[in-house]
């Protein structure tokens, strides 16, 4: 297993990618200075990687994880490049024994990540970076669930809609200005977004199966799935629906959780910044959306640290992982992206 520094030196990490979300991981190990630093970022694109190790102080720059990798002397790998080189990226720092810390999702196929998961067993530590759990207002609610507040689960509903894949006055798609590498995706909407919301059911009701989906397309911007609909089942057999759609009309071009939560003896609700508890117990918070999706990141590698240092299991190591990969994929089965 990964050897760790001694506990009064920083983990030594190396960043594969220096893309969107390279910022988020960056602005993360900054606030956690004290405990780790990112020693080099490796990225083909190198300018990228430049720009973003001047902005971070970060000392070193290569064009390529394998050049990285055998350059420096790190302790851990942070992968944030796209998900066709997870398994590479990931398979070059185990070869050299570093603890893994990956981007969503895992691998582009279940088999592909299975086969990773198996290959690094008992090697190296593993752990996948879903930070949509670790966002506070996720992790307040599963401490309401945990508590019993609203007694047996028995109706879930998530949605997610956004008119981010409608043109705005300019003829522009937002969340395409805002994020351009989900044009290129053939799984989009349920392998890259929704993915994270499944992970983060998954952590707050337990396992899911998945009964049916239904996906579909009407933008032709975008290579994937713009909308889903999924209906799960908890072990205790509440039903789960998770609606997505990119492309909803009346809604603002951000990406917002909506989430109801009808137990036995009480009630959950999130829209947009407001979460309120209703039941035996009451709560009605205003959340700080961007302050929250900035905590998410840090949440995640805070504890991607604090399990290396104690080397107990990661909330999302790989085997946990493959299970919200596993709906994922599953809700693909007939789709044939028309
Ligand atoms: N957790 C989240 O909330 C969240 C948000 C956005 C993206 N992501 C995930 O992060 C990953 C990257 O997404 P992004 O939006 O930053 O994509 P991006 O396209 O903006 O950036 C990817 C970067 O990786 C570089 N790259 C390409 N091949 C590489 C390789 N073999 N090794 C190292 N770098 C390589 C590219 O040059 C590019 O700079 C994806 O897995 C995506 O699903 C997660």
């Amino acid at each position: 297993m990964t050897p760790l520094p001694a506990a009064s030196s920083p983990v030594r990490v190396g960043l594969a990618g220096a893309g969107w979300v390279s910022l988020h991981h960056l602005e993360a190990w900054t606030a956690l200075s004290g405990r780790a630093r990112v020693v080099a970022i490796a990225d083909p694109d190198i300018a990228a990687a430049r720009t973003r190790a001047t902005a971070f102080d970060v000392p070193a720059v290569y064009d390529s994880v394998e050049a990285m990798v055998a350059a420096e002397s790190l302790d851990a790998i942070d992968v944030a490049s796209p998900r066709d080189t997870h398994v590479r990226n990931c398979l070059l720092a185990a070869h050299r024994g570093l603890a893994v810390l990956c981007q969503k999702p895992l691998a582009p196929t279940v088999s592909e990540g299975e086969a990773l998961v198996a290959g690094l067993e008992g090697r190296v530590r593993l752990m996948v970076h879903e930070n949509w759990r670790f966002r506070p207002h996720y992790r307040r609610i599963g401490e309401w669930l945990q508590n019993g507040h609203v007694g047996h689960v028995r109706t879930v509903m998530l949605s997610l809609l956004t008119s981010g894949l409608l043109p705005d006055v300019d003829g522009r798609f937002p969340a395409l200005e805002r994020q351009p590498m989900l044009a290129t995706l053939d799984r989009l909407l349920v392998m890259e977004v929704l993915i994270h919301h499944l992970d983060t059911l998954r952590f707050l009701l337990g396992p899911l199966t998945l009964s049916g989906a239904t996906l579909g397309r009407s933008c032709d911007a975008v290579r994937g799935e713009d909308r889903a609909a999924l209906l799960l089942t908890t072990a205790g057999g509440a039903a789960v629906s998770v609606i997505g759609d990119f492309a909803a009309h009346g809604h603002p071009p951000q990406q917002c959780d909506r989430l109801e939560i009808l137990g036995t003896s009480g009630r959950i609700t999130l829209d947009r910044n407001r979460l309120c508890l209703a039941g035996r117990v009451t709560g009605d918070e205003t959340i700080d959306l961007a302050a929250d999706y900035k905590a998410s990141y840090l949440g995640a590698i805070t504890h991607f640290l604090d399990r290396l240092a104690d080397g107990q299991p990661f909330e999302t190591g790989g085997s946990d992982n493959l299970e919200t990969l596993r709906i994922a994929e599953a809700a693909y089965a007939g789709w044939t992206g028309a």
